[in-house]
């Protein structure tokens, strides 16, 4: 088993990053760190109330002024990353500086439509089908920068996803 590999997973929102996370770090017995988690947890708000209360651009300067204290911290091997972490060149480099693994989680833009409407996060830039489908098409290639890619069908399971990461990236059979 491949014993140094830290990675971040990357995505469009209601893909699933934060639940194949959890059962990777299950499975690996490993620390994880959730950035939106981690973001709420040092500003002492909401994701909601930070970009409903500001600008998106400020958002994205508290995100990445997280992203450093995550990077800094040393005990995890998961980050799940907020959906347009990856889409920030500064955020990208920082990530890769830091040798991190990127996974990008592939799916259909009617997937993540689903999962976000069924879910109870509440996602700001996801209020409105057809904006949140035009940002889905845009961030595509940028998505696809990671150095993995895995699909997510809408029939497999979070658990499915990260048995899959596990096999492949940490070449571990569990
Ligand atoms: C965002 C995704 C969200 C959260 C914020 C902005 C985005 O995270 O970081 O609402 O720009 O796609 P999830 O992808 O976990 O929903």
């Amino acid at each position: 088993m491949e014993h140094d590999i830290k990675i971040a997973l990357t995505g469009f929102m209601g893909v699933g990053k934060s639940s194949v996370a959890r059962h990777l770090s299950m499975m690996l017995g490993c620390e994880r760190l959730d950035l939106d988690a981690l973001i709420e947890a040092c500003e002492q708000k909401k994701i909601v109330e930070i970009i409903d209360g500001g600008t998106i651009e400020d958002f994205r300067e508290i995100e990445t002024r997280n992203l450093k204290k995550a990077l800094a911290e040393s005990n995890f091997r998961i980050l799940s990353l907020g959906g347009g972490t990856w889409t920030i060149p500064e955020n990208r480099s920082l990530i890769k500086d830091h040798g991190l693994v990127t996974v990008w989680l592939e799916t259909t833009f009617d997937h993540c439509w689903f999962n976000i409407v069924n879910s109870k996060k509440e996602r700001p830039l996801a209020r409105n089908k057809r904006a949140a489908r035009k940002l889905f098409n845009e961030r595509q290639e940028v998505y696809c920068l990671a150095d993995w890619h895995f699909i997510v069908k809408p029939e497999s399971t979070s658990y499915d996803v990260a048995k899959q990461i596990l096999e492949e990236i940490f070449s571990c059979n569990k």
